[in-house]
């Protein structure tokens, strides 16, 4: 299957990224039942996927609306939170953020897709603080980032990718450890099948009556092997694999996949 993004294509470096995109773009859909694979995890994980502020209430259903406006009409089960009835309609996971104190904050979060995050980390924490692990976060993008949240025109749609490689095909990854300790099994000759690409796709938009945000994420995964039907991709693949700063590299721990990785390129005829 050809894969549907390839933002290392554009960077191979962290950038901010977002693009305006139409209101159809918005969401992707693509999953035939996401509550499927929801509810379960809110069943039994509740706090690694979902978490909300006593205060988010009217922001939540105001999200409630905007996917109901998007998708159609539909009966939502009463006692589910609003942010939690609204993501289970839709592949996407969905961040409130909300401006509190001076900052803007994650206000209540469904997290079904994480990518080695949980829910209860980042509930109430500031941009600046969610990023603090990021690499030159600080310095380079957020300023420029909390001026887009203030910034934001209603009915404008901002979207924004970001790839990095892991050896799981699974999107509920709230940590990397397990997945890390199994590299070293990996034979080489598996390579193409055993390690994923994986992008996610964010959106952002306003929250016209409330005032708030709305994040989205969207992982998507394929493995190396379907770069094979495109080879300018595997190409470009190639080539933001080796044009990786090291900030980035270190930060996405690319380096635990190096040999894996070079060894599927040579074989491929990307050497
Ligand atoms: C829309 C503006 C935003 C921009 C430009 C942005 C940018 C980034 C960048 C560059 C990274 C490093 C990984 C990558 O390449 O994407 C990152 C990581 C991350 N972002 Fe954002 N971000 C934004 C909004 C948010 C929001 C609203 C949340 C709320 C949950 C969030 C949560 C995170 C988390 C949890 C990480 C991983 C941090 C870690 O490693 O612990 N981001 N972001």
């Amino acid at each position: 299957m050809i894969p549907r993004h390839a933002p290392y294509e554009e960077s191979a470096d962290f950038t901010i990224g977002l693009k305006p995109i139409g209101e159809a773009a918005w969401l992707e859909g693509g999953e035939t039942d996401p509550a499927a694979r929801k509810d379960p995890l809110f069943a039994t994980c509740r706090e690694v996927v979902w978490g909300e502020t006593p205060r988010s209430h009217t922001g939540q259903a105001e999200v409630l609306r905007l996917i109901d406006e998007t998708l159609g009409p539909a009966s939502h089960q009463p006692d589910l939170p609003d942010l939690y009835a609204a993501a289970r309609r839709t592949p996407d996971d969905l961040v409130l953020m909300e401006k509190h104190d001076g900052a803007w904050r994650v206000s209540a979060l469904s997290l079904c897709a994480p990518t080695f995050f949980t829910a209860h980390d980042v509930l109430g924490r500031s941009l600046a603080e969610i990023h603090g692990p990021v690499h030159g976060f600080a310095a380079r993008f957020l300023a420029r980032v909390e001026r887009i949240f203030e910034g934001l025109r209603p009915g404008l749609i901002l979207e924004r990718r970001n790839w990095s490689l892991v050896n799981s095909d699974q999107s509920f990854t709230p940590d990397p450890a397990p997945i890390r300790a199994r590299i070293g099994s990996i034979d080489p000759a598996d390579a193409g099948f055993e390690l994923f690409v994986r992008v996610e796709r964010q959106t952002l938009r306003r929250l016209p009556q409330t005032g708030g945000a709305l994040f989205t994420i969207r992982v998507w995964l394929h493995p190396l092997d379907d770069l094979l039907d495109d080879p300018p991709r595997l190409a470009a693949f190639a080539r933001a694999w080796r044009a990786a700063p090291a900030d980035f590299r270190d930060y996405k721990r690319l380096g635990l996949y190096d040999d894996l990785v070079e060894g599927f390129l040579r074989d491929h005829g990307a050497g």
